[in-house]
């Protein structure tokens, strides 16, 4: 599957990560996969079955044993539609605690691989260039500022009839970067051979412009 084109997008909360590699993927008709989506399942499925969220072995079965369904874009676990009920901060906060958790990363590991499927891939998260897919055709760090963020956040909720508050917003974006960015396996972090792409004041269309100028490039 080594010559099967694949991009990955990693990047902090709310930096546009999913909306981008969404966008980029249905440009060059590439699967996606929104790997964040895969740790907040198993978060969803850890509050559903009331497993103890420390226990390792029992999250890596539930990982091992996630029952999904992806369809374009909304997303079904054991045949229940989870597509909004995993996008809470309360899902987030936890995805983020259990993805330090190596059993869990490791459980999930061939699962995220299999998306590499002709004519190529589009996906986004934490370690997908340096973890996941280390030998990416282009791997971008999509960034902005926490401030712009947590505005971005904002939007999205009011925008779907959702009680927000920015000062809590910023805090939990804080808190999440932090939690990500510093745990021992696969942290967020800009790999060596990592385009930086910030994209505090660009436009949705001029961040998707450029990832696929540095596609063309590349290729
Ligand atoms: O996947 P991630 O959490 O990184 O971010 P997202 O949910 O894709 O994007 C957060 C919000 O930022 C969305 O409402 C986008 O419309 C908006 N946005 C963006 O993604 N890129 C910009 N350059 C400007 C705004
Ligand atoms: O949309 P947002 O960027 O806020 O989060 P997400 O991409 O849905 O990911 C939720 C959490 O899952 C992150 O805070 C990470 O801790 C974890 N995650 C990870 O560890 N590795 C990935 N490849 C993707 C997500």
């Amino acid at each position: 599957s080594d010559s099967i084109p694949v991009i990955t997008i990693d990047g902090p909360s709310a930096s546009g990560k999913g909306t981008i590699a969404q966008l980029v993927a249905k440009k060059l008709a590439f699967h996606y996969l929104d790997s964040g989506a895969l740790y907040r399942l198993v978060a969803l499925s850890v509050i559903q079955s009331n497993v103890d969220s420390t226990n390792e072995s029992a999250l890596a079965d539930i990982a091992l044993n996630l029952n999904v369904r992806f369809h374009d874009s909304s997303l079904q676990l054991n045949g229940e539609d989870v597509t909004n009920s995993i996008r809470t901060e309360e899902c987030g906060k936890l995805a983020s605690i259990i993805a330090r958790q190596l059993k869990v990363r490791a459980a999930l590991l061939q699962r995220q691989r299999a998306f590499r499927q002709p004519p190529g891939l589009v996906t986004d998260g934490r370690d997908m260039g340096t973890v996941v897919f280390p030998d990416a055709t282009l791997k971008i760090f999509l960034t902005a500022s926490a401030e712009e963020r947590a505005q971005r956040r904002y939007k999205q909720l009011i925008e779907k009839g959702i009680n927000a508050n920015i000062q809590t917003l910023l805090q939990d974006i804080y808190e999440r970067d932090a939690r990500d960015s510093t745990r021992d396996i696969s942290p967020l972090k800009q790999g060596e051979d990592t385009k930086l792409l910030d994209t505090t004041s660009l436009s949705i269309e001029e961040v998707v412009n450029e990832v696929l100028r540095l596609y063309n490039a590349c290729r």
